[in-house]
């Protein structure tokens, strides 16, 4: 049975936990990489460009239980849905779902390290401030930062891949696959 017959019949989706927790992830991804692209636009040490670098530190913050939580659970609900894609593109989407998952906490450790080298205010949206658990150099900066801009757009441009190839899995193989992440679109065939 092909997976577009499968899916038709059997109108599944994730469960409401994965899906938040997919959409929570999506959303910070966007503003972190927005805020970050968009501040370059302001004054150096004006207040906008400040309040945005803080904005995106707590959102960042927000990330790590988010991505921690998301792993667990992953690992935890193996195998409730059976694989979208067989052969190629079964592995091609299981790779860019790992990818994904491997460069989130990669991109997360080096949010964290580098607002450590930079020994400027860990700042929870004003609530409270993270102390400084590892001491970094601050001749690490600069390369740490290199490094978060440059596994940014590697994750940026990975998502993107992962989001056109739902498109085509919707609008051209019409199997719905996203209804597997959009629930309300979880009734009748395209
Ligand atoms: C997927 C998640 C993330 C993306 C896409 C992202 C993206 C970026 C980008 C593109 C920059 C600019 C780098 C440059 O100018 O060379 C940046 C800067 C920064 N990021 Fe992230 N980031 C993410 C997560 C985090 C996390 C989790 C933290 C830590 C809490 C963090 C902390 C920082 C800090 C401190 C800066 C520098 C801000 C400043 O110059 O004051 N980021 N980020
Ligand atoms: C920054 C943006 C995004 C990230 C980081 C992301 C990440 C992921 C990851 C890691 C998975 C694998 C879930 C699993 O463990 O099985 C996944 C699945 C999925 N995502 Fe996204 N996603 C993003 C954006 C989107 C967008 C925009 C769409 C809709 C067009 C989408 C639709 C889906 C669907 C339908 C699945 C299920 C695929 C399957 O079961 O094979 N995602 N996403």
């Amino acid at each position: 049975m092909s997976f577009s017959n499968a899916v038709s019949k059997n109108k599944i989706s994730y469960d409401a936990v994965t899906i938040s927790l997919h959409w929570i992830t999506a959303a910070l991804v966007i503003f972190l990489f927005g805020s970050a692209e968009t501040w370059g636009f302001f004054e150096r040490g004006g207040a906008l460009r400040h309040e945005l670098q803080l904005l995106h530190v707590s959102c960042g913050i927000l990330l790590l239980p988010v991505v921690l939580f998301r792993v667990v659970w992953r690992f935890a609900h193996r195998g409730d849905l059976p694989p979208a894609a067989a052969g190629v593109q079964e592995l091609l989407a299981k790779g860019t779902h790992l990818t994904l998952y491997a460069l989130l906490v990669a991109q997360v450790t080096l949010g964290f390290l580098y607002r450590w080298a930079q020994g400027e205010d860990f700042g929870f949206f004003g609530l409270f401030s993270l102390p400084r658990i590892i001491d970094i150099d601050a001749t690490w900066a600069h390369s740490i930062r290199e490094f978060h801009n440059d596994v940014a757009w590697i994750i940026v441009a990975l998502a993107g891949f992962h989001a056109l190839a739902v498109l085509y899995h919707h609008y051209f193989l019409k199997d719905r696959l996203w209804a597997r992440m959009i629930p309300s679109v979880n009734g009748d065939a395209p």
